[in-house]
């Protein structure tokens, strides 16, 4: 069965919250499995271990948290290489509108992109109504439209981990 990893940081909540959505997007697929890690549970190791991988991350100075951005560097020398083709997604939580939710959505997409990730956003033509081109955003705690998009975020990986594996089993 093919299998989706949430790793996301958050000290406050709101980024939780946007991971326990994104969550329950995997789930409306039926046929996938996902697992839900705050990033100090997550081990090199997990990467090998799943078909797709959504990551959240509050902006902290307009970036990716040092603790998600030190599990990917030290997870080089376990999977870099060794993840291509599987595929990749990105979430985020500001403070403030222009607090750099895009930028924290680069940062991770720029990391998973270097691993070999497949990565994708939500443009609006495929989930109407639905802000989240490059992954999805929330500043502040996220309201229903943000956990929305969350879910739309999961389902989406869902469907396309379960493409993949499906191509790989002919
Ligand atoms: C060290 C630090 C840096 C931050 N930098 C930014 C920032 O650059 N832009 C912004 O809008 N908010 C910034 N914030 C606010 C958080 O991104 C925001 O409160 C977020 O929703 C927290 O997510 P969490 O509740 O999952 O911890 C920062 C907060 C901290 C603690």
């Amino acid at each position: 069965m093919p299998k989706v990893l949430i790793i996301y940081d958050s000290v406050s909540g709101n980024t939780k919250k946007m991971a326990e959505e994104v969550e329950k997007g995997v789930k409306e697929v039926e046929g996938v499995e996902v697992t839900l890690k705050h990033v100090d549970e997550a081990k090199p190791e997990d990467l090998l271990n799943y078909d797709g991988i959504i990551v959240g991350s509050p902006a902290y100075c307009g970036t990716l948290t040092w603790k998600l951005k030190k599990f990917f560097d030290e997870s080089v020398s376990i999977a870099w290489g060794k993840v291509k083709g599987k595929i990749g997604a990105a979430f985020s939580s500001s403070g403030g509108l222009g607090g750099g939710n895009e930028a924290t959505l680069y940062s991770i997409l720029t990391i998973l992109m270097n691993y070999g990730y497949l990565v994708f956003g939500l443009p609006d033509y495929s989930a109407p109504g639905v802000t989240a081109h490059y992954g999805a955003v929330s500043v502040g705690y996220p309201k229903e439209a943000e956990q929305k998009a969350c879910r739309l975020l999961g389902k989406q990986m869902a469907e396309y981990v379960k493409m993949i594996s499906c191509g790989k089993e002919k």
